[in-house]
């Protein structure tokens, strides 16, 4: 075993939130070069808020991200320039074409379609007029071609095709196995966890459970029932 490299990135008591109220509290993780880490909860668990405050796209209450061992606060433009790229909902500009978009990203077409050929057939296509698997891997395509060090991912694969899903999912895993760190949200579970190295499980802005996939495979229909269920009610008393 080698040593473990160090973090690309590192929340240590994390409080983050809209307005005055913190959506998630005490949150401590890590993403390391060349690990995908997987971040499950239910809706409105506060992942995305967890993903943007790691971006620097949220600014954080108190504790803190430290992004490549500097816990200063930097803009989300800043950490890009440094080699993280996050990929939010919505990650296409729907009034530019395909190969517009790629080169906004500053990223080749080339580049693009040795990674997904099906976007070959597509630079002259609005965006807006891709398929939402289309749109995903133009989203992944823009952030992997510039070889970041760290991807930060929301919801990649919502409301896809379980084969487009697996294309992005073993993707994101290759450059992982190149020495990418990326953390994911995601909804497909199962898929996940099977590129997954480490995975994180936030209900109601807490990390309630982290493991490996194979230990989360083990009690997986408990999780999911206890841990990763919509509420019941709407509305919540204990927060
Ligand atoms: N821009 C925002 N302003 C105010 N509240 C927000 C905003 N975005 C999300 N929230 C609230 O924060 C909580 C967590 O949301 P979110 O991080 O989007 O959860 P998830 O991604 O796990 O579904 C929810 O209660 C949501 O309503
Ligand atoms: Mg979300």
């Amino acid at each position: 075993m080698h040593p473990p490299k160090a973090p690309l990135i590192e929340a240590r008591a994390v409080c983050a939130g809209y307005g005055t109220r913190p959506v998630v509290r005490d949150l401590d993780l890590e993403v390391r070069p060349g690990e995908v880490v997987a971040l499950l909860g239910p809706n409105g668990a506060g992942k995305s808020t967890t993903l943007r405050a790691l971006a620097g796209d949220l600014a954080v209450m108190s504790g803190e991200v430290r992004w490549l061992g500097d816990a200063r606060r930097a803009p989300l433009h800043r950490r890009a320039r440094e080699g993280l790229a996050y990929v939010g909902e919505r990650a296409v500009f729907t009034g530019l074409d395909t190969a517009e978009n790629l080169r906004v990203g500053r990223v080749t077409t080339d580049r693009a379609i040795a990674l997904f050929p099906e976007l070959g057939t597509r630079l002259t296509t609005g965006a807006g007029m891709l398929s939402g698997g289309e749109q995903q891997m133009l989203s992944l395509a823009r952030a992997l071609c510039r070889s970041p060090r760290l991807l930060l991912a929301d919801e990649l694969s919502l409301g896809l095709a379980p084969l487009v899903v697996d294309r992005l999912l073993r993707a994101v895993r290759e450059a992982a196995d190149q020495g990418l760190g990326a953390l994911l949200v995601e909804q497909h579970v199962r898929k996940v966890l099977d590129i997954a190295d480490r995975v994180y499980v936030l209900r109601r802005g807490r990390i309630v459970m982290t493991g490996t996939p194979q230990e989360l495979r083990e009690n997986l229909n408990a999780i999911e029932s206890s841990y990763l269920a919509e509420e019941r009610s709407p509305q919540r008393t204990d927060l």
